[in-house]
């Protein structure tokens, strides 16, 4: 059998091998902790449930969905980017489901690139800034996201021929992995650069409504000029909660927006209407509910910060995201230290490099399991590290 070589082009999803991983070990009788992957473990919000039920059973939701979403999603939408925040974008032309975030951001990656392009993708990076542009046969150039610069990538330092032949650059604030949060200035200077070099920023705003201490992540839409330039993509799954539902929004550029509506005409044929309205509750009735879970996180935050301040492993505390970005200890390489880790304490870490190259020396810790168990996490790396120390 023959298959497509672009496949062999992108390695396989982190995240499935991870799973089979965990699987295993499992199978095994060993009790696991998976901090290794970013999947809320608390309900979607009663009213959301409620109305996803009561709109199953009305029949004029079980055919088939228009690419361009119900109307009623649209508008809820827009009236979320303006009340949460203060950006203008037009619920008929400039805004569209998406199938999560992911499909946004493959998606968009094809609609937009083409063979001999280059895309602009942060390192370390969500997976799919990889596997889009590769997909579509765009070249890939990394924009280290270091420490020193905020886990900002540097504009300036990118040689002006490949900026001249960049089309697409994706940004992600907060960010995945690093839990870090746009630095001032961050969005205007992307709007500069994306008019100097005609292209297109596409933002992944899947964790704005995940942050602490009274920060308040801004959309990339309310910069001044982002609409000329960029699209945002906007996702349910984490401040709802609603991984396993599969809904997102592309907003933004009206022509970005119906580039993509045509390119998913031919692909999918749109968004359960249901699974639409139930979105309109959670973007209208449950606006509050993303600050609940900030709060939980928040707590978590704080509880594994000082847990592994306890045992020598000091880490910033993240303004937003349910990660932390842990800097691994003297002696080990992030892939030693994932394997020290899962080996000796059946802790499931993400090590660094597998967001990207530049993500070597550090793991993601994610704060989507119970406290007791992210307290127990702690403890057992703790003594995998004294065992390794041979104390
Ligand atoms: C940066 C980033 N973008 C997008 C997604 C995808 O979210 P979804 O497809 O569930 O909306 C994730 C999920 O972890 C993410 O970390």
């Amino acid at each position: 059998m023959k298959f497509a070589r672009r496949l062999d082009q992108v390695p396989p999803y982190l995240f499935a091998e991870l799973e089979r991983k965990i699987e295993t070990m499992r199978a095994d009788g060993i009790d696991v902790i998976s901090l290794g992957i970013g999947d809320p473990d608390l309900p979607t919000p009663d009213a959301v449930i409620e109305e996803m039920r009561r709109q199953v059973g009305r029949p004029e939701t079980h055919q088939y969905p228009s690419n361009r979403g119900l109307s009623a999603f649209r508008e809820a939408v827009a009236g979320f980017y303006a009340d949460r925040f203060g950006a203008e974008v037009d619920a008929e032309t400039e805004v569209m489901p998406v199938l999560g975030g992911k499909e946004g951001v493959a998606h968009i990656a094809l609609a937009c690139l083409e063979p001999g392009d280059v895309c602009l993708s942060p390192d370390p990076g969500y997976p799919p800034y990889t596997s889009g542009p590769v997909f579509a046969g765009a070249d890939i150039q990394y924009l280290p996201l270091l420490e020193e610069n905020g886990f900002a990538p540097d504009f300036g330092a990118l040689p002006d021929e490949t900026a001249a032949r960049a089309s697409v650059l994706f940004l992600n604030y907060p960010n995945n992995p690093t839990g870090a949060v746009a630095p001032d200035g961050l969005f205007d200077r992307a709007v500069s650069f994306a008019r100097q070099h005609d292209l297109l920023v596409v933002h992944d705003a899947s964790y704005t409504e995940l942050a602490f201490d009274g920060y308040d992540p801004p959309s990339f839409l309310a910069t001044p000029g982002a609409k000329e330039v960029g699209v945002e993509i906007f996702s349910l799954s984490k401040g709802w909660n609603m991984t396993g539902w599969r809904i997102a929004a592309i907003a933004g550029n009206a022509e970005v927006v119906e580039r993509y509506r045509h390119l998913k005409t031919n692909l999918d044929s749109g968004m359960f209407d249901a699974l639409q309205l139930a979105a309109v509750t959670a973007l209208t009735e449950e606006r509050g509910f993303p600050r609940q879970m900030s709060e939980v996180y928040r707590r978590r935050r704080d509880l594994m910060i000082e847990a592994l301040a306890a045992i020598g492993l000091p880490a910033a505390p993240p303004r937003a995201t349910p990660y932390i970005w842990l800097r691994v200890p003297d002696g080990y390489d992030a892939a030693a230290f994932t394997q020290l880790v899962l080996e000796q304490a059946a802790v499931v870490v993400s090590p660094g490099p597998s967001f990207g190259a530049s993500g070597e020396g550090f793991v993601r810790m994610s704060l989507t399991v119970p406290d007791e168990r992210l307290e127990d996490a702690a403890r057992r790396i703790e003594s995998s590290l004294r065992v390794e120390a041979g104390a």
